[in-house]
């Protein structure tokens, strides 16, 4: 069997592989073959896609159950992301360049700013200078093994010439990268240049609550994003991919003051992190700065084609009930929630009662429900309720309640949260799969 067709067999296998430990010792055996035959680097290009994210990306899926990439985070990032991510450093990178991912799994972000690295004659002299560049942490000693391999693979695919005897042997060369917690060692900052992370979006105990209020939960992204921007140096360049939430979600808005005040830089959105994955994503991007005092602009600015906004004539507020937790307590009132409320229908609310001794809403008004999706046709589903007596409002909904007080003005809403105006407006301010107080206010309204 010649070259060509010896590596293609062996990578053919890696993409086949189904579960990580397999691709770890194909990686191994992989190795091993091209170190034994003749000239096996110039066939690696051919190759290349067999160790591509994507196929990494698929294993990680199939090797861990729902529960526990959840847990930690373990969501990967794909090779067009990751890409995205290292274009916004690439041409302030070099083999003085220190960059750090301190949540680096199977090294997808590593990689991609490798590609952008010089390499050197032999493998040894390539894989020694890209050592004193690339720092990598992760809790996973799996993902930390296989990370190191695939830089060395990405190596060998530049087309250097393979000078050591195992794959052990090479990846061991990449010394900073290693088992650790991204949040407990983050102190060790001073030397780096660049710092790039996709951190894990998993809620952890909060320790800030003077960022980000008094709940027990926080995402862990805020708080990598903000232990690094603070303990970098001046001008150290930070890309992180983080989750929407970060950047339109009420509950973060301590955390994007605090960021804004030390870091010089932009928020751009990039929409579902990967097909699987249902969550929205933007890129954070700057260079840290003593005091910042330019404002990072979190929203893209939305020229309104309409004179007013919901708030100019509603009362925003959410629904009072809290289904499975309020007591069945005081006066019997009509009770809505999202499946009792027929969408873009006006509606007299009969078929359900409930005791609540909390607030009630004075018909006509409209509940826009909170559950919404940027893949949704529209983003802003609303109903009219009227009627004469008061109603108990579940939580999945938005109320709006007109200040005239008047049925036309909810009507009118109605048919503007219809509009391609207000798909718009939502799409651009809030990717979240839930809308907000805020997103609802300043929505743009056309009123006669
Ligand atoms: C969203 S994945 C991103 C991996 C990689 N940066 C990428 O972009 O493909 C997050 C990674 O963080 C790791 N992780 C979770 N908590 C961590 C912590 N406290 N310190 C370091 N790594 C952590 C997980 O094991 C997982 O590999």
């Amino acid at each position: 069997m010649g070259n060509k067709q010896l590596l293609n067999s062996i990578y053919g296998d890696l993409l086949r592989v189904d579960s990580l430990d397999t691709h770890y010792n194909n990686l191994n055996s992989a190795y091993d073959t091209l170190r034994s035959s003749r000239d096996g680097s110039q066939q690696l290009p051919e190759a290349s896609s067999a160790i591509c994210s994507t196929e990494l990306n698929r294993l990680v899926r199939d090797s861990f159950s729902i529960d526990e990439l959840r847990k930690d985070g373990i969501y990967f990032t794909g090779d067009d992301l990751a890409k995205h991510a290292a274009n916004f450093i690439k041409k302030d990178l070099s083999l003085k360049s220190r960059v750090l991912d301190p949540a680096c799994g199977g090294g997808n972000l590593l990689i991609a700013i490798s590609k952008h690295l010089p390499v050197k004659k032999h493998l040894k002299s390539t894989l020694e200078a890209w050592s004193k560049v690339l720092y990598g942490l992760d809790l996973n000693l799996r993902f930390i093994n296989i990370a190191k391999k695939r830089i060395v693979f990405e190596a060998i695919m530049r087309g250097v010439v393979v000078d050591i005897d195992s794959v052990d042997e090479a990846a061991a060369l990449l010394k900073h990268i290693n088992t650790g917690n991204g949040i407990e060692d983050v102190s060790n900052c001073k030397e780096l240049t660049h710092v790039i992370m996709n951190p894990p979006y998993n809620n952890i105990k909060n320790s800030f609550s003077d960022l980000w209020g008094t709940n027990s939960l926080v995402n862990s992204a805020a708080v990598f994003t903000k232990l690094y921007i603070e303990n970098i140096t001046p001008d150290t360049q930070f890309v992180a991919i983080l989750p929407e939430v970060l950047r339109s979600g009420n509950r973060y808005i301590g955390w994007r003051n605090n960021i804004q005040s030390i870091l010089r830089g932009r928020a751009v959105l990039k929409g579902k992190f990967d097909s699987k994955t249902d969550v929205d994503v933007f890129v954070l991007t700057g260079r840290k700065i003593a005091k910042n005092t330019k404002k990072i602009q979190w929203v893209d600015e939305y020229i309104s084609p309409l004179k007013y906004i919901v708030s100019d004539y509603f009362n925003v507020s959410v629904g009072a009930v809290v289904a499975y937790r309020d007591k069945l307590e005081g006066e019997s009132s009509p009770f809505i929630y999202p499946k009792n409320v027929e969408p873009w229908k006006k509606c007299i609310p009969r078929s359900e009662r409930r005791r609540f001794k909390g607030r009630l809403v004075k018909p006509p008004f409209v509940v826009i429900r909170r559950t919404s999706s940027p893949s949704d046709s529209n983003r802003a589903v609303a109903s009219v309720i009227s009627g004469k007596e008061k109603v108990a409002v579940e939580n999945h909904f938005i109320i709006c309640s007109p200040k005239s007080g008047s049925l036309k003005d909810c009507l009118d809403l109605l048919e503007n949260c219809k509009s391609s105006v207000t798909n718009e407006y939502l799409n651009n301010y809030i990717r979240c799969r839930h809308l907000t107080v805020s997103a609802v206010k300043t929505i743009p309204l056309d009123m006669e």
